[in-house]
């Protein structure tokens, strides 16, 4: 079986869907379920005995030993994680005990579990850490895409705090010979994405008559990727990626986000046009910009590509169209995560 933890976040929970879907090996899913983590993106596997969901922290020592000794994982899948960019703004701390803290406790744990395996089992393990190319910082217009040697320059708390998860795993590796993997990727969209990021903001925003929110001038640039998409990278890493190695994530998909948020406008006014008949772009509205907001992400994936023979199935055309269908037939999803406290968020981020 795997452990995975953070498992019912948005790119955890498409990942045990995915591998359950396409295999039996059982899942143990650790996770603390924070604001973003939520058991209704789990809701098809009610019943499923494959699936063993464990409600803790990547930080509790004690549970990690007693989870990895009853299960006996052959694999763990890292996805914990504190995850918004302006929330690290707000409040760094979360993202340096989680992402710091608890990525370390993991990793120690596992180490130990590790290192009473067998030969054949010690071998064949592998800690997979699931991170992003937000570690490599911004790039110039022109500037070639992030390769796995470019070098690290965090620029927000949140990619400081993966930066250090990461240099850990790398540590981990270095020192004590676990064998790890890591993986850089781009931004994530698709089904069970949290409405605090841009584009499920922006889907629910105009679907309840909301300004569409654009930071600065919108031409800040990222490289989208499918969810689904990402699933099968790692998947395909964690079955034939060199330990102690890193892969970049990408779909050569560079978009601004203005014109990210115009195509969700057109995508919407097909498939579901405003009452008044007008365009959802009207909803557009230009606020403050991110403080230190980096200016374009862009992912080379040929290492992954070559070496592993991975592609992503989805372009940014087919990928937007399935997500905002998902979310025009979830109505009921959003209604849930968006009561409560997403509400503070939200009036603390842009304003009542
Ligand atoms: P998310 O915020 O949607 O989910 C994070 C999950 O981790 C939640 O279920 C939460 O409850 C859980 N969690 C948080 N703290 C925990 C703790 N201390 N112990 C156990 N569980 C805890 O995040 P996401 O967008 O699904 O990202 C998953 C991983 O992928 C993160 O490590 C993130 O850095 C990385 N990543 C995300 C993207 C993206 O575009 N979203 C891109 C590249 C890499
Ligand atoms: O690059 C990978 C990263 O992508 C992941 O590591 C992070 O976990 C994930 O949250 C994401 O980070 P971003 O900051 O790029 O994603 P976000 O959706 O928050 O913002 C995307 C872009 O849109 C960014 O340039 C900021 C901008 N934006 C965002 C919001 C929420 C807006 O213009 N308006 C908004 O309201």
């Amino acid at each position: 079986m795997i452990l995975v933890t953070g498992g019912a976040g948005f790119i955890g929970s498409n990942f045990v869907l995915d591998w359950l879907a396409t295999c039996d090996e059982p899942v143990v899913n650790l996770d603390l379920l924070t604001y973003a983590g939520n058991l209704a993106n789990l809701a098809s596997l009610k019943g499923d005995a494959r699936h063993l969901f464990v409600h803790g922290d990547i930080a509790d020592a004690k549970l990690l030993k007693r989870l990895l000794e009853q299960n006996r994982p052959r694999a763990v899948i890292h996805f914990a994680a504190e995850s918004h960019v302006d929330r690290s703004i707000h409040g760094p701390e979360a993202f340096v005990q989680t992402n710091v803290v608890g990525t370390q406790r993991l990793l120690e744990a596992v180490k130990q579990y590790w290192q009473a395996l067998d030969g054949v089992a010690a071998s064949a393990f592998r800690f997979l850490h699931v991170s992003t190319d937000e570690v490599y910082g911004s790039l110039d217009k022109n500037a070639p895409a992030f390769t796995e040697t470019h070098p690290y320059e965090p620029n927000s708390p949140y990619s400081a705090s993966k930066a250090a998860s990461d240099h850990l795993v790398r540590a981990y590796h270095h020192t004590y010979g676990l064998p790890t993997l890591t993986t850089n990727c781009s931004n994530n969209y698709g089904p069970y994405h949290f409405p605090e990021k841009l584009i499920p903001l922006c889907i629910h925003n105009a679907l309840k008559g909301k300004p569409l929110p654009i930071y600065g001038d919108g031409q800040q640039i990222r490289d989208w990727l499918y969810v689904s998409d990402h699933c099968s990278a790692i998947r395909r890493v964690l079955e034939a990626g060199t330990t102690g190695q890193t892969y970049n994530v990408g779909g050569w998909n560079e978009k601004a986000n203005l014109d990210v948020v115009r195509t969700l406008c057109a995508t919407l006014d097909e498939l579901q046009p405003r009452a008044d008949g007008q365009a959802y772009s009207r909803q557009i509205t230009f606020v403050s910009d991110r403080p230190g907001h980096d200016r374009r992400y862009a992912i080379d994936a040929g290492k992954l590509e070559r070496e592993l023979g991975w592609r992503p199935a989805e372009t940014f055309e087919t990928g937007i169209r399935k997500t905002v269908r998902w979310y025009l037939d979830h109505a009921d999803w959003v209604e849930n995560v968006t009561s409560g406290t997403y509400r503070t968020w939200i009036d603390q981020q842009y304003g009542k």
